[in-house]
């Protein structure tokens, strides 16, 4: 049976049926047995709507243009595509705003921006996403931009625009961040190594002396930086950058314990594609099995899964609770197409098929 893969990252644009993650994952041996997942019960659409989230980090926005190929430039040996259709999404800490506000969060965004086209797409998207965005516009920099050009459902090639954000307007973000962290029940810094964040330590040390939790996706393979935030959430090749690979279930738990008492951690949430989800704790670790029931585009899934446990915090969740919620959010999310967003209702459907 011929299986087709798609490895485009943010939200289906395409098609393409996939079952399996490439081999990046860095242990062989398959998971232990998942414990029997706790009943999670999401909480009221009332408390969710007054629980409120603010996403700091890196944006970006994904640009689709799709073309049709018929001949091959007569200028260089490059296939010539001809654009008829033009597509935005939201990537990186604006997807996880996105993904807080589908579920009926209050979300805000506070990130660094060009001054350009790009930003006033990014702009617009968040405004019809429901997120309060606090893009702090840059003469100095070119928004973050990942261009795709595809034609037959292929990608034919992606081009990068990013420069890292200058100085002053990192100070802004800072105190920006300041003045606005206060005001919200949770914070996540959604860490894409684009320079957003380069003032991590301070930002977890502000919102620690708020009691506020801080949740971080994070980048690198340096996470001392990191230390004191309540919950980071890597997948499977970011921790191995961190702590190094394992072999086998028990080496992993071993390696996700240290790391979490080494940065003084509330949690560590271990995103693993097809096999689910890990949370080591205190004294504790859980697993959930993925939901998905069919899985058409993994991309983006990580940033609903910091979303949701963030949201779920800020509403009053337990973290093994959280961790449900935002296990089965995810598995709605990789099973659609052309949308990286988990509703209300589509989570509450996810929940009961598990009963
Ligand atoms: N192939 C898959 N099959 C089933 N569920 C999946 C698959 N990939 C992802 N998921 C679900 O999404 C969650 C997050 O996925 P993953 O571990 O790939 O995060 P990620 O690498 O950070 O994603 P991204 O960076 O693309 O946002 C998983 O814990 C799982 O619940
Ligand atoms: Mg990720």
């Amino acid at each position: 049976m011929s299986r087709t893969t798609f490895t485009q990252r943010k939200n289906a644009v395409l098609p393409v049926h996939r079952r399996s993650m490439p081999a990046s994952a860095p242990e062989a041996p398959p998971p232990a047995p998942p414990k029997a997942p706790a009943k999670a019960r999401v909480p009221a659409r009332q408390d969710l709507q007054n629980a409120k989230v603010l996403v700091v980090g890196d944006v970006m926005l994904d640009r689709y243009w799709f073309g049709e190929v018929s001949r091959i430039s007569p200028e260089a040996p490059v296939p010539v595509a001809k654009i008829g259709k033009t597509d935005h999404r939201a990537g990186g800490a604006a997807n996880v705003a996105r993904n807080i506000a589908a579920l009926g969060g209050k979300a805000a965004l506070l990130a660094v921006v060009g001054e350009d086209e790009a930003a006033d797409i990014l702009d617009k998207l968040m405004e019809n996403s429901g997120v309060d965005a606090h893009l702090h516009r840059s003469t100095d920099i070119a928004t973050t931009l990942k261009m795709r050009v595809l034609a037959r459902h292929q990608q034919l090639i992606r081009l990068d625009f990013e420069n890292r954000p200058d100085t002053e307007s990192l100070n802004r973000v800072y105190q920006q961040y300041l003045a606005l962290m206060p005001q919200y029940d949770a914070v996540i810094l959604s860490d894409y190594g684009k320079g957003v964040l380069t003032h991590v330590a301070a930002m977890i040390q502000a919102a620690r002396a708020a009691g506020k939790p801080v949740l971080i996706d994070p980048k690198g393979s340096d996470y001392r930086k990191y230390r004191g935030a309540a919950l980071l959430t890597p997948n499977r090749t970011e921790l191995a950058e961190a702590v190094g690979a394992w072999c086998g279930e028990d080496e992993l738990e071993q390696k996700a314990h240290a790391l979490r008492r080494e940065l003084d951690l509330g949690a560590l949430l271990l995103t693993r594609s097809e096999e689910g989800m890990s949370l080591y704790r205190e004294g504790q670790t859980d697993h959930q099995s993925t939901r998905a029931q069919e899985v058409f585009d993994v991309s983006g899934a990580g940033d609903t899964v910091i979303g949701t446990m963030g949201l779920c915090l800020a509403a009053g969740c337990g973290w093994a609770e959280a961790m449900h919620i935002a296990n089965a959010a995810a598995g709605v999310v990789v099973s659609k197409l052309g949308t990286a967003v988990c509703s209300l209702d589509e989570l509450h459907a996810a929940l009961s098929r598990e009963d």
